[in-house]
């Protein structure tokens, strides 16, 4: 069967398209050209580290877009606590392969939410005597901030509603979506 190019449709558990396939792209593309410009007199490939599983179409784009020399790596967390009245806790479920010290390291994510994630793994990324810790994040919830966080490349600021596509799930699904969507809220 050949690859159907068009546009995938909204199902019924999604609202609207909140960020389109093109506008996505655009902003893939600057937020490229700023690290480009930003790393452009390191001395060793930029590290690269994926947090899975969110994070897979935003870092394929963007590492494709890249001029500096790089590598990839993923890291897998869990994170508990997001709902709760307890303050967010999170673990490491996989670890990089590469060794991070005496490297400057791009972490990349999905999205920030209440900055528990982010706050805990540049504490422990700069803990392994790298050069520098940034981060890219696709998305970003201002309305959820419980951490401050600061981050170094942004895509989009969106509101406080649950989003899917583009690497983002809801259990599982509608991650190849190539736009963002907003669910209904869940009854
Ligand atoms: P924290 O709260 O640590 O959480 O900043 C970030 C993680 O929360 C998940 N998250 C979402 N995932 N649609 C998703 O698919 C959303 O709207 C959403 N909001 C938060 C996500 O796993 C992210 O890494
Ligand atoms: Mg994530």
């Amino acid at each position: 069967m050949t690859p159907s190019l068009s546009i995938p449709p909204l199902t019924k558990d999604l609202a609207r398209v909140l960020i389109d396939a093109d506008t996505i792209s655009r902003r893939v593309d600057e937020l490229a050209q700023k690290i480009n410009h930003d790393y452009k007199d390191i001395t060793e490939p930029l590290m690269l580290v994926g947090v899975l599983k969110g994070s897979f179409i935003f870092l394929a784009d963007l590492c494709r877009r890249l001029t500096v020399p790089h590598v990839v790596d993923f890291i897998a967390i869990s994170s508990y606590g997001h709902k709760g009245d307890k303050r967010g806790e999170v673990r490491m479920l996989m670890d990089t392969r590469e060794n991070l010290s005496d490297h400057h390291v791009l972490i990349v994510e999905d999205i920030l939410d209440s900055g528990n994630t982010l706050s805990y793994l540049i504490k422990t990324f700069k803990a392994r005597n790298t050069k520098s810790v940034s981060t890219a994040v696709f998305l970003d919830k201002p309305a959820r901030h419980e951490v401050p966080v600061e981050i170094e490349y942004m895509g989009f600021e969106i509101p406080d509603v649950w989003v899917v596509g583009y690497g983002l799930d809801y259990k599982e699904q509608y991650r190849t979506l190539p736009y963002i969507a907003e669910m209904y809220p869940k009854k």
